[in-house]
């Protein structure tokens, strides 16, 4: 296991309590950080504690990578296989989906959630492969350091093309629209999705925000309304969960709903088409 510290800051009470909670989930989940890198002591003699958040790379069930966020309390992917279920969800159900029902040469897709990339990598080489142009563009409020990418090993899924001309180019794809391949660009916008705004009209939108269980501001009617404003007229949202309130919320906005089988782990997942 690998333990990878994204920063460190100073806790409010009400923080410094839901840290007590998440060290609960490490001893029930058998996670032991090194001593060093769980920096939390009382200042003061008040109950603020400094704390390094991490990110712990770990193994899902189909061998793929991906990382527990120690302040959510929750993995990236599925712990029933990382890749799978991208694969499953947004490779499958989304992109595919979307190619054929297009027919384009050209596809835009929004993200929300960049996380490690993964979504992304796969997309690029799903694009690469039947000769189309992929414009991407992810929405991402915490980006990870470059070290938890290349610690991912997501190098296996994809050609050393896309995975070097990634490496080298994620930092820059924050300030501007990088070119990943000739026929793939890649543009992150580092802002919650409550403060997104773009003049851009999306075909396919990936949503994989963390669950409604860990942040359910980011599932209210109002926030998938606003993600949704994003589609275009006839556009894809494809999501790993499904709840009734995220199947209303896209109804009230003029979506048609597909359940469709979910991913390993997940008896069904989400798609909806925009009708209007
Ligand atoms: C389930 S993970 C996404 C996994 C990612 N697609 C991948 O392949 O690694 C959810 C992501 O949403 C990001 N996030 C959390 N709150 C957010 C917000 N308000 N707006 C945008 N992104 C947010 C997290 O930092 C995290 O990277």
């Amino acid at each position: 296991m690998q333990v990878i510290c994204t920063g460190s800051r100073l806790l409010n009470p009400i923080e410094a309590a839901s840290f007590e909670r998440s060290e609960k989930i490490q001893r029930k989940m058998g996670l032991h950080y090194p001593k060093e890198t769980n920096l939390h002591f009382p200042i003061n003699n008040t109950t603020f504690f400094y704390f390094c958040y991490m990110n712990i790379l770990t193994p899902t069930a189909d061998g793929s990578n991906t990382l527990f966020n120690d302040e959510i309390g929750e993995h990236y992917h599925s712990a029933h296989g990382a890749l799978q279920e991208s694969r499953h969800v947004f490779i499958e159900a989304g992109l595919k989906h979307g190619l054929e029902k297009f027919g384009k040469t050209e596809i835009d897709i929004l993200e929300v959630g960049f996380g490690t990339g993964l979504n992304f990598l796969l997309s690029c080489a799903q694009t690469e492969e039947v000769n189309k142009k992929l414009n991407y563009h992810a929405v991402e409020a915490f980006p990870l350091p470059l070290a938890s990418l290349t610690a991912t090993g997501y190098h296996q899924y994809v050609s050393p093309n896309i995975w070097n001309s990634f490496i080298e180019k994620y930092d820059t794809a924050f300030d501007n629209s990088a070119e990943i391949l000739p026929n793939c660009k890649l543009a992150i916008s580092h802002t919650t999705l409550q403060n997104f705004s773009t003049q851009k009209r999306f075909d396919i939108l990936y949503y994989d925000a963390f669950s409604v269980r860990h942040q359910p501001e980011l599932w209210t009617n109002e926030i998938i309304a606003q993600a949704c404003s994003f589609l275009k007229n006839g556009g894809i949202f494809v999501t790993y969960a499904i709840t009734g309130n995220l199947k209303r919320a896209l109804k009230s906005c003029g979506f048609q709903i597909e359940k469709l089988p979910g991913a390993p782990g997940k008896r069904e997942m989400l798609r909806g088409l925009k009708t209007i």
